[in-house]
């Protein structure tokens, strides 16, 4: 069987928000403490508290945006707990996840220091279940405030005279579950109320973030668009991958059969349904499409690896994952008119991690690869990439086996990422190159993929390089006509340039 696809170069479709590749650290298991936040005293090379090798990693794949500190947290978070002199910040337990001691070290300061260091935008989320309207308020004050005040003051006498830039503020989080268990009715009033007092200070625009719904909820997006929508720039939309059979038995990150690898991926590609629908809602609110639709919390959610704290959310990361944050990547590019941003969850150790991390030793997954090659989407324009896909059967089920997106860069190369989500066979597929004049001659491609034997292929600390971005150069260009063979579960990002 075989694919074909036109790819039109001189049929822009918009920009591929860099945002789409944000990220996501919550106050949960090993996620700051331990991942990303170890503190300046420890034996574990560190820059002013943060350890090197992960700030290393996260520097390379150019994090746009990082939301924090949560999550479920973030209704449960006072942020004045968090600054001052870290030795008399309170000490509480983490009453959401897991019971874990919070001593709170990481805080908006080391939040800050950490966006910094990651030449990223932050991504603040406000809490509105358990917090008040002039905490949020005073939160915004102390960061963004230039004057005199007593915020101001607080912050300068806390090491940072100058105010800082934050750019997105989240009003509270899953504000229909944890943040509060509120009727849509009820929260778009407390949204129009609170982002009141989220208020911009001198240079600082804060693009303000109403909680959106829960996967399929359509009616929380209606109301919310009904009520708000003149009030808010985002609203956001959480999915998970979730294999079932129920919350209970989630299903295994490794040492899954078949079905579930089908059923994953089956899951994954939903998120274009979903977010075609909320964006049809969207669309009679603000059919100018002046309101970005940002999927804040994305990923795999697997049963926890045995052994490891319950709560904690820590779960390894297959060449399945890698499949899962390419097919969802290539939708949100799809639907760059609408996503302005995506986070996938979480970051370091939860979830779908980027990165795990044991003591001092450090592992990239396949999922982080995924990001590392698609980072060349980051700010490029779509461009029109149509195609069909032959069907990837399995126990009857057909869902397509390619899936693909394409977009050029400020220096004009053209990049396309394909996955083949087929875990048996190849896919072979021939694309039509057109608008790229008649310089097909002078043309020059490349390609990365990411690839493995086994469906559950995964990186340990024992064998960190299992599943590695490897070159790619089962293609052949024939006139126009680019012939591409993609190995079974696999991911692969080709680069197209004039010579
Ligand atoms: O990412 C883990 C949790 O999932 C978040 O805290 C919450 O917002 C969601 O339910």
């Amino acid at each position: 069987m075989a694919s074909s696809a036109v790819l039109n170069a001189d049929l822009r479709k918009g920009l591929i928000h860099k945002e789409i590749y944000g990220h996501f650290s919550e106050h949960l298991g090993r996620g700051i403490y331990e991942g990303i936040w170890v503190g300046e005293d420890s034996p574990i090379p560190n820059t002013k508290g943060i350890r090197n090798d992960v700030l290393k990693a996260l520097q390379r794949i150019k994090i746009p945006v990082l939301r924090w500190p949560g999550g479920c947290f973030a209704d449960d978070y006072h942020w004045e707990d968090g600054i001052g002199p870290r030795e008399t910040r309170k000490r509480m337990i983490n009453k959401l996840w897991g019971g874990a001691i919070e001593n709170n070290h990481f805080g908006t300061h080391e939040f800050m220091m950490l966006c910094e260091l990651l030449g990223c935008d932050a991504y603040i989320n406000g809490n509105v279940g358990s917090g008040t309207v002039r905490e949020m308020s005073e939160w915004v004050e102390y960061l963004t405030f230039g004057g005199e005040s007593p915020m101001s003051s607080m912050r300068a006498a806390n090491g940072q005279a100058e105010p800082w830039t934050v750019k997105y503020w989240g009003v509270g989080n899953e504000n229909w579950g944890c943040g509060g268990n509120m009727r849509p009715e009820y929260y778009a009033d407390l949204y129009r109320q609170y982002q009141t007092y989220v208020r911009n200070y001198g240079e600082n625009k804060i693009h303000r973030i109403a909680c959106g719904p829960n996967g399929n909820d359509y009616g929380w997006m209606e109301v919310l668009m009904r009520e708000a929508s003149s009030f808010m720039d985002s609203i956001t939309l959480h999915y998970y991958t979730i294999l079932g059979p129920n919350w209970e038995n989630k299903g295994d990150a490794t040492g899954f059969n078949t079905d579930e690898w089908f059923t994953t991926l089956e899951q994954a590609l939903h998120m274009d349904e979903l977010i075609t629908r909320h964006s049809a809602i969207m669309d009679q609110y603000d059919p100018d499409k002046r309101i970005g639709l940002i999927v804040d919390e994305w990923g795999t959610w697997y049963n926890s690896e045995p052994g490891s704290m319950p709560g904690y959310l820590y779960q390894q990361n297959s060449i399945r994952d890698a499949l899962v944050a390419g097919v969802t990547l290539n939708i949100f590019h799809q639907h760059n008119d609408r996503v302005r941003m995506a986070n996938i969850a979480q970051m370091v150790n939860v979830l779908q991690a980027l990165i795990l991390t044991e003591g001092e030793r450090m592992l990239l997954t396949p999922t982080y690869h995924v990001f590392d090659m698609f980072k060349v989407h980051q700010d490029a324009e779509r461009v029109e990439f149509t195609f069909e896909s032959e069907a990837y059967r399995h126990n009857g089920r057909d869902i397509p086996a390619v899936s693909a997106s394409a977009s050029v860069d400020q220096e004009g190369a053209i990049h396309i990422s394909l996955c083949n989500l087929n875990h048996a066979d190849d896919s072979d597929l021939t694309i039509d190159l057109r608008g790229i004049d008649e310089r097909s001659e002078g043309l020059s491609v490349s390609g990365t993929i990411l690839a493995a034997a086994e469906i559950d292929a995964h990186n340990t600390f024992e064998h960190p390089d299992q599943v590695v971005p490897q070159p790619f150069n089962a293609f052949v260009l024939e006139g126009s006509k680019l012939k591409v063979q993609l190995p079974p579960m696999s991911v692969t990002v080709l680069e197209i340039k004039q010579q």
